[in-house]
């Protein structure tokens, strides 16, 4: 008997220490204290990440007939990013804190005045979080307890440091000190990650870790064209990794400076309805993601305001989560025009247009591009299937369990064989035949040590959906051995025929 999905309050804590503990993800060069924003992937993450990024690619490119795919190189020619705007424009708004040196993307600091009887009487601050406006309203009545001020004080009205007025910048406390006077005005800073391409260390040789993996498909869109046989409307997808020198990489693998991007760049007749084929890829990726375990309930949509897109841009849609700490970004697919297509002919002198048989007319196409972050959606599905449960046994004694739902598609290891003793050899003869012949097919795992009720909660820890148990039975009767269903903990005979039919209608 089990108590249902409970999830820990702390339940970040517990996933970024489950991560370490059982080998998914690892801050980058521990050993040395690691580096802020990087992370390595061990042994189990490593597996789930590439289930992921081998779903997204089977469905993504395999099984459509109008998308292929490309693998682009991460240093590009610096003309790329300065035609596509990223040297002018890729930049976060950022705040330093003089005193401190700590440094802040000046659209997460939040401030307030504190007005009391319709007075402002001074100024509160808080970072970014679910509870910034109860955090500044506490500021702001600790503020007027302090200084001795009566009268009425009215409920906050937060704003960002980007909306903040030039007089207001030296009156706001900085988060670090608590004291005003220490906080700069925002100013741009450029999050693409510089390097020398060559010998010559000097302006000329300067060139750029790629930020997205977008514009590697729109620079080799003629080669595709002209290669590819593909007709409008077409997609390019690539799967690779993208670097942005975040000013505060946080949230753990949420944001950070190393991090994978799956792109798809889908190309349309410039007459095409685009709002309709928008909505089509957001559907689908919704879809996507609901197929690799993600549940409804923590998915929503956000429309970015008219206002607040590019002059470009004809519109975008994010495909929100509901991570521990907020709803948040997960996937966004933009209407992007031909803005990309267009810089890259202007740049380069070469024209971007395609000749289209139907309507007989040469054009830029336009495109919809749906981005994700592989990292993110792997925080998202740790976030979702991690449970931790109370469980009564036989004898009545009652034990927590820690269980991730994860998908059967995506899960690293498929399915574990276990001998229920490891010192009879015709138990263990049998599991390891099985798990062998599992191994061709399957990521599977091999385990006998220690008593069988540890070693499946040590596979539903990590994730495995199916336990397989090779007993007396197996061996004396008819060849059936138990399988143990990871969600349920229900257990039944299955023979192997039906466990190999049962993994193929499952890990799809
Ligand atoms: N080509 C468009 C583009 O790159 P974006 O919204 O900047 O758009 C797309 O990034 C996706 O990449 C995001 O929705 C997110 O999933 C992921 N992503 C972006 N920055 C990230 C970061 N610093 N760390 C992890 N994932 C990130």
């Amino acid at each position: 008997m089990s108590t249902p999905n409970a999830v820990p309050d702390n339940l970040m804590e517990a996933i970024v220490s489950l991560a370490k503990r059982r080998g998914f993800v690892f801050p980058s060069s521990e050993i040395y204290g690691g580096l802020n924003g990087f992370f390595d992937y061990g042994p189990l993450g490593v597996e789930l990440k590439k289930n992921i990024r081998d779903a997204w690619w089977r469905d993504m490119v395999q099984r459509r007939d109008d998308v292929v795919g490309i693998e682009t190189s991460i240093i590009m020619h610096p003309k790329v990013w300065q035609a596509s705007g990223h040297v002018e424009g890729f930049t976060d708004p950022l705040v330093d804190c003089k005193v401190s040196k700590q440094r802040y993307r000046a659209d997460q600091l939040f401030f307030a005045p504190v007005v009391v009887d319709g007075n402002t009487v001074g100024y509160v601050s808080a970072l970014e979080s679910e509870k910034t406006v109860e955090e500044l309203q506490a500021a702001a009545e600790l503020f007027k307890r302090k200084k001795g001020i009566q009268g009425q004080l009215a409920p906050v009205q937060p704003r960002d440091m980007t909306e903040s007025k030039p007089e207001e910048v030296a009156l706001i406390p900085s988060p670090a000190t608590g004291e005003p006077g220490s906080l700069t005005p925002p100013r741009a800073f450029n999050m693409m990650f510089e390097t020398y391409v060559g010998a010559l260390r000097d302006a000329s040789s300067v060139s750029y870790l790629r930020p997205e993996t977008a514009q590697g498909m729109f620079v080799d869109f003629k080669n595709v064209v002209d290669t590819g046989r593909v007709k409008l409307p077409f997609g390019i997808a690539q799967i690779g990794k993208s670097f942005r020198n975040e000013i505060t990489p946080r949230n753990f693998i949420f944001r950070s400076r190393e991090f994978e991007q799956m792109e798809m760049e889908y190309f349309i007749h410039e007459d095409a309805d685009w709002s309709k084929c928008h909505v089509e890829w957001i559907e689908w990726c919704r879809q996507w993601l609901l197929s690799i375990g993600l549940p409804e309930s923590h998915l929503s949509l956000y429309a970015h305001p008219q206002e607040k897109l590019a002059f470009y841009s004809k519109g975008t849609v994010d495909i929100m989560f509901r991570y521990p700490f907020g709803v948040q970004e997960l996937w966004g697919i933009a209407a992007r025009g031909n803005y990309d297509l267009g810089q890259h002919a202007k740049a380069s002198g070469k024209p971007q247009e395609i000749f289209d048989e139907a309507s007989k007319k040469k054009f830029v196409p336009h495109v919809i591009e749906p981005a994700v972050g592989v990292d993110r959606i792997f925080l998202a599905v740790l976030c979702a299937a991690y449970a931790e449960e109370n469980v009564t046994d036989d004898k009545g004694a009652v034990e927590k369990r820690t269980v991730l739902r994860l998908s059967p598609r995506i899960a690293p290891v498929k399915v574990a064989v276990l001998p229920l003793l490891k010192n009879k050899e015709a138990l263990v003869g049998r599991a390891r035949e099985l798990y062998k012949k599992l191994q061709r097919r399957y990521a599977a795992f091999y385990d006998d040590g220690g008593a069988i009720g540890r070693r499946y909660r040590r596979q539903d820890e990590i994730g495995t959906p199916w336990c397989v148990t090779i007993d007396f039975e197996t061996i004396e009767k008819d060849g059936t051995f138990t399988l143990r269903e990871r969600d349920s903990m229900q257990q039944r005979r299955i023979g192997e025929a039906e466990l190999f039919a049962m993994l193929e209608e499952q890990i799809f």
